[in-house]
């Protein structure tokens, strides 16, 4: 808790509010997992289609906040915790804000889960494992950094020499080498159109 700061808690205009006005609720949606998992073009897939159904959301994404608010974070298990506790703060002020938030960031301890798990609250946090294997991510390999990483040019690599820890029991799995993305982008949107009903 920081001394001498006073926030606002009564504001007249709530969250149940903003969400009357949506005409729906606010939710997170937490989506992690490996680089090249598929998390963002999920993500973007799901965004496009609640926007099509009149469903106010935003999209936060990891390379997206790391190139402005996180832009001073590096890839150390502190900085991740950081980059974490960052997104989770801004997700709830949207959520707060009665938007669904859809977040792609690889956060990959349950430590580092369970940080965006209480800053946003149980109840509007919903874990999505999006989740294909190391050496699949490796293969598909699109922005080039398993290349890179496996040559020793990236230090502190997801999967490689930094570590990533699955879910056991998330809201939802995605298991992306099974599955195309327009049956996960359904699942998704079917699963939040349940959850934001008013
Ligand atoms: S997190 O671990 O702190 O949650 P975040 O989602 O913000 O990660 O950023 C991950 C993205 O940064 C990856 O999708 C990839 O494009 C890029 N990246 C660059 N270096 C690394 C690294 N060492 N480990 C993982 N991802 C990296």
């Amino acid at each position: 808790m920081q001394e001498n700061i006073f926030p606002i808690k009564d504001t007249l205009l709530q969250q149940a509010g903003k969400e009357k006005l949506n005409g729906h609720k606010g939710l997170v949606l937490w989506m992690f997992g490996l680089s090249g998992s598929g998390k963002s073009t999920i993500a973007r897939a799901l965004e496009n289609d609640l926007y099509l159904r009149g469903i106010h959301s935003k999209l936060l994404d990891g390379d997206n906040l790391r190139s402005g608010i996180n832009n001073n974070l590096s890839f150390s298990i502190e900085d991740r915790i950081e980059n974490i506790r960052r997104a989770a703060e801004v997700s709830k002020l949207f959520m707060e804000n009665g938007d669904v938030v859809i977040c792609s960031l690889v956060s990959p301890t349950i430590e580092i889960r369970e940080q965006a798990r209480l800053i946003i609250g149980e109840e509007n946090f919903k874990e999505v494992y999006v989740n294909a294997p190391f050496d699949v991510c490796a293969s598909r390999d699109v922005k080039g950094l398993y290349k890179k990483a496996l040559a020793g040019e990236i230090k502190n690599f997801t999967g490689l020499d930094s570590p990533f820890e699955g879910a056991e029991n998330p809201f939802v799995e995605l298991k992306t080498d099974e599955k195309d993305l327009d049956t996960c982008k359904n699942e998704l949107v079917e699963l939040v159109l349940k959850e934001i009903q008013l």
